[in-house]
């Protein structure tokens, strides 16, 4: 590899965030050779909340516009209002950095048991390519009338045209850069009748410019019961913001839990860094106890790597993950370090 210095933001965040981090940070430092990277930790989430009031000021975010990419834990905590981190720390941070793709993969690894009967381990592998910056998670609506019986609450779905086309843009490139190259759209375009239509037509046109790549619709209803069903069915996904994020989580169910999955919050247009992060939250029920997984964390380092394009330290990353998943049934529990320092090892060695 050759010698290159990278900005990495790190933000460690809540709970058990810090401790996933620190073996991300490690898979990262063992994997990277030539490749440096010059780490600004971030004091963000529950704790700088309750010291100061603050979720991203700004000057934060400015400073992390001038990083090249950005690893999150994890935020939140109980004792912070609910929407408080989400709306003010994450979905802040997706917005200004013009994260409009949320790239989500599911796949299942050999060995990771998965609670699907009969599944073998290539009937899932796919990548859903969720909406970042649009659709219900805008924040547009309001309150009428709050508290009383009367009380009125809209929250609106937004979505442009611009927006649509550029993660569809997006989706067909996965799509077309992957052996299947099948594109499916999940959407309710029978109920949401505009959005919807807007997401088929965009499809439909887009789609003539990619035509190696097959084109399908699933009803997000139905989709959420071939995830269990029939989850060979689906190689890239696009969706809206919303239909993602819930679909993604049945996703990570499938293929080996919260602890596996893997996610990268990305502008594809390289305007702002590009934030990865594992999928799970702050685990407060376990936070503190060496008990977290790593692995997500590590597999979303692997993403970030592969974003920086440096595709051969990525496979590597991936690789000794797959290796230890393999033989992780064989070692009983392991502590949330032991599992990062077998990982680094795998890949340093
Ligand atoms: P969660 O993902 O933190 O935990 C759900 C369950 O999965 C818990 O039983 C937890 O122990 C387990 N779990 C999660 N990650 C794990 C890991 N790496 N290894 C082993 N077990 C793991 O979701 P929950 O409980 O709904 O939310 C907790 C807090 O996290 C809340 O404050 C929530 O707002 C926040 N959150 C933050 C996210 C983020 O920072 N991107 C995403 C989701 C939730
Ligand atoms: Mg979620």
């Amino acid at each position: 590899m050759a010698s290159r210095s990278i900005r990495l933001a790190v933000i460690p965040g809540d709970g058990i965030g810090p401790e996933v981090v620190a073996e991300g940070l490690k898979v990262l430092d063992a994997v990277s050779g030539d490749l440096t990277f010059e780490q600004t930790s971030y004091d963000l989430g529950a704790a700088r909340w309750h010291r100061t009031g603050e979720t991203l000021p700004d000057s934060v975010l400015d400073e992390l516009r001038e990083q090249e990419v950005i690893l999150l834990g994890a935020v939140g905590d109980p004792s912070v209002p609910s929407g408080t981190l989400e709306r003010g720390l994450l979905l802040r941070a997706r917005f200004e950095l013009d994260h409009y793709v949320n790239l989500r993969p599911v796949k299942l690894f050999p060995g990771v048991d998965t609670p699907l009967a009969g599944v073998a381990t290539d009937d899932i592998d796919m990548v859903v390519v969720r909406e970042g910056t649009e659709g219900p998670y805008t924040g547009v609506g309001g309150v009428l009338r709050k508290g009383t019986p009367h009380e009125v609450a809209t929250q609106e779905s937004v979505n442009t045209a611009f927006g649509v086309e550029r993660v569809v843009r997006y989706a067909f490139e996965v799509a077309a850069s992957r052996p299947r190259k099948s594109l499916t759209l999940v959407h309710k375009d029978n109920v949401l009748t505009f959005a919807g239509d807007l997401y088929q037509r965009v499809l439909k046109r887009v789609g003539q410019e990619y035509p190696q790549v097959t084109t399908d619709y699933v009803h997000v209803d139905a989709a959420t019961m071939f995830f269990v069903s029939r989850p060979q069915r689906f190689d890239v996904i696009v969706t809206d913001n919303l239909f993602g994020d819930i679909i993604t989580d049945i996703g990570a169910a499938i293929a080996g839990g919260i602890g596996l999955a893997a996610s990268g919050n990305v502008n594809p247009d390289r305007t702002a860094p590009s934030m990865f992060e594992p999928v799970h939250g702050s685990a407060p029920d376990i936070a503190g106890q060496g008990k977290a997984d790593p692995t997500a964390t590590v597999l979303s380092v692997a993403m970030l790597l592969d974003h920086i394009g440096e595709g051969d330290a990525a496979r590597r990353v991936e690789q000794a993950v797959s290796d230890d998943l393999a033989e992780r049934a064989a070692l009983g529990a392991r502590s949330t370090s032991q599992i990062g320092d077998a990982i680094a090892k795998r890949v340093s060695g």
